[in-house]
């Protein structure tokens, strides 16, 4: 801990400036943390914790919108003279150091207090996490490898946004620090994987389950054949056909397993004499004909293996029991429809809900990757029911131990959250944002300006780097965290 400044002129309880010493703006920088001995170094009236940001640099004499002699001498060349300059830097109060933690400050801050750099062997962080119930995290505070971020335990299933744009680094963040940290937790942890791309790979192929491998309800398979169709044809018949075919279709995947080399061709067969079958017995010559076109033109485009993807057979408690006893499990839904995908998860959804329902405490996170796919600004059709779905398990997972994490390219409008479910988010991760969460309401700047954290700055964020706030957070005021990922 080192003295690098004093408390200005105009500080209140919750916000004031500090004066750097001569030569100090070299080396401390933004997101420091400090300690102010309110009211002087021998007998502080307390110790305040805070963070610097908006760092500003003063000189009056080269004032750009008037002209002076040190303006006219710089603009020959001269140095000017840096007797009258002045580095500042506002400082965001975390909260006064107390035995049983931080407490808010209800003090002036008094003006000539002198200010402290925080150095690496005097971890704030313990002094924040005094008093919670904290699990400690493999991030850390810029800057501070040694210094790592406790996250209060009891707000886990508070559920959690992770935000940024693409590249920022969410699913590595993810997937380094908040997966190992809900596990730590003792929470069982399921992704569902959007693409297949950002967890499966890094994941050991046992914990893996792809999409394919799920056994799906029927009306999503049915939807399935209608996409791999072109509406059956536009034939009323043959749609009828197939939907009277996927009836016990589970089991007649098993069987074909079980009978056959080739338990796709064997299906196919099957399905395609049971339409044939069907349009054969039509009495009306017409539509028979139309039938028997619209067969022609089906079968001559569908394949045995465009099957595969709807022969999963591992049902969802199948599911939930593995993930019991492996503790991760990652769904890669990488090459599935999107309303496979969403029929999944909606039929996943509802075996957790009603589980809850029972009284059953989950002890899941359900980490969500593209989350605006399951819950958009606009949700219509099935993302409807999905978006639905989320509030309530958001709601309900809260005093049964369920965690949400959703991940999503920004916070609101077109590339964030459905509003009604951001509403029930409560711990954040702000990651560098898109310029269209840059202003306006319900934007990253909105969440974070209130602290001294602006637009620009987030704009500017390297990959990997993260604000938290939020009720996970144990400090009040949000901190920018990163992380290493191994072997870098
Ligand atoms: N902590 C970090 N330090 C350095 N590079 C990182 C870090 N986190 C992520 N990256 C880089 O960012 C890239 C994108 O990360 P990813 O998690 O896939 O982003 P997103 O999910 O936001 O699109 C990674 O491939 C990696 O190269
Ligand atoms: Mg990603």
């Amino acid at each position: 801990m080192r003295i690098i400044g004093r408390i200005a002129d105009g500080a209140t309880e919750i916000k004031a400036r500090l004066i750097l010493l001569k030569g100090m703006e070299n080396s401390v920088v933004a997101e420091d943390l400090v300690l102010i001995k309110n009211g002087g170094e021998d007998k502080p009236v307390n110790q305040i914790l805070g963070v610097l940001r908006e760092g500003l640099g003063k000189n009056e004499f080269l004032s750009y919108t008037s002209y002076r002699p040190e303006v006219a001498y710089l603009r020959h060349g001269g140095e000017p003279s840096g007797v009258r300059e002045v580095y500042s830097f506002a400082i965001e109060t975390i909260g006064v150091i107390t035995d049983e933690g931080i407490e808010p400050n209800r003090t002036i801050i008094q003006p000539r207090s002198p200010v402290y750099l925080l150095e690496d062997k005097d971890n704030p962080l313990e002094w924040v996490a005094r008093g919670h119930e904290v699990i400690w995290s493999d991030a850390y505070v810029e800057g501070h490898p040694s210094w790592k971020v406790p996250f209060d335990k009891t707000f886990l299933p508070y559920h959690v946004g992770v935000y940024g744009s693409t590249g920022c680094g969410k699913s590595w963040f993810t997937r380094y620090i908040l997966i190992p940290l809900y596990r730590r937790a003792g929470y069982k942890v399921l992704v569902l994987d959007w693409s297949g791309t950002d967890y499966a790979p890094l994941l050991e192929d046992d914990k893996v389950i792809r999409l394919s491998e799920v056994a799906l309800d029927e009306e999503s398979i049915l939807s399935y054949f209608q996409d791999k169709t072109f509406g059956f044809g536009r034939n009323d018949v043959i749609r009828d056909c197939f939907d009277e075919f996927l009836e016990g279709w589970t089991a007649k995947v098993k069987e074909a397993y079980t009978d056959s080399e080739n338990p796709a061709e064997h299906l196919f067969h099957k399905l395609k004499s049971h339409v044939e079958s069907a349009i054969s017995s039509i009495e009306r010559k017409d539509s028979r004909a139309a039938a028997q076109r619209a067969y022609r033109r089906i079968f001559r485009r569908l394949k045995p293996s465009d099957l595969y993807p709807v022969m999963g057979v591992i049902t969802i408690e199948e599911l939930f029991e593995e993930l019991k006893r492996k503790g991760i499990l990652a769904i890669d839904m990488g090459g599935a429809l999107t309303e496979a995908k969403l029929g999944f998860f909606l039929a996943l959804s509802k075996h957790l809900y009603s589980l809850m329902e029972t009284g059953m405490n989950l002890g899941v996170a359900l980490i969500i990757d593209e989350a605006p796919q399951y819950a958009p600004w606009d949700a219509r059709g099935i993302q409807a029911e999905t978006c639905e779905m989320i509030k309530n398990l958001a709601a309900l997972g809260r005093k049964r131990m369920l965690n949400l994490t959703l991940i999503a390219q920004g916070i609101k409008g077109e590339i964030g959250v459905n509003a009604a479910v951001r509403r029930n988010l409560n711990t954040h991760f702000f990651g560098r944002i898109h310029p269209l969460d840059a202003s306006g309401e319900g934007g990253a700047s909105e969440w974070l300006s209130p602290y001294g954290i602006s637009a620009s700055h987030l704009l500017q964020l390297k990959p990997g780097r993260f604000y938290f706030a939020g009720a996970m957070n144990p400090s009040p005021v949000p901190l920018l965290i990163t992380y290493s990922p191994p072997g870098r």
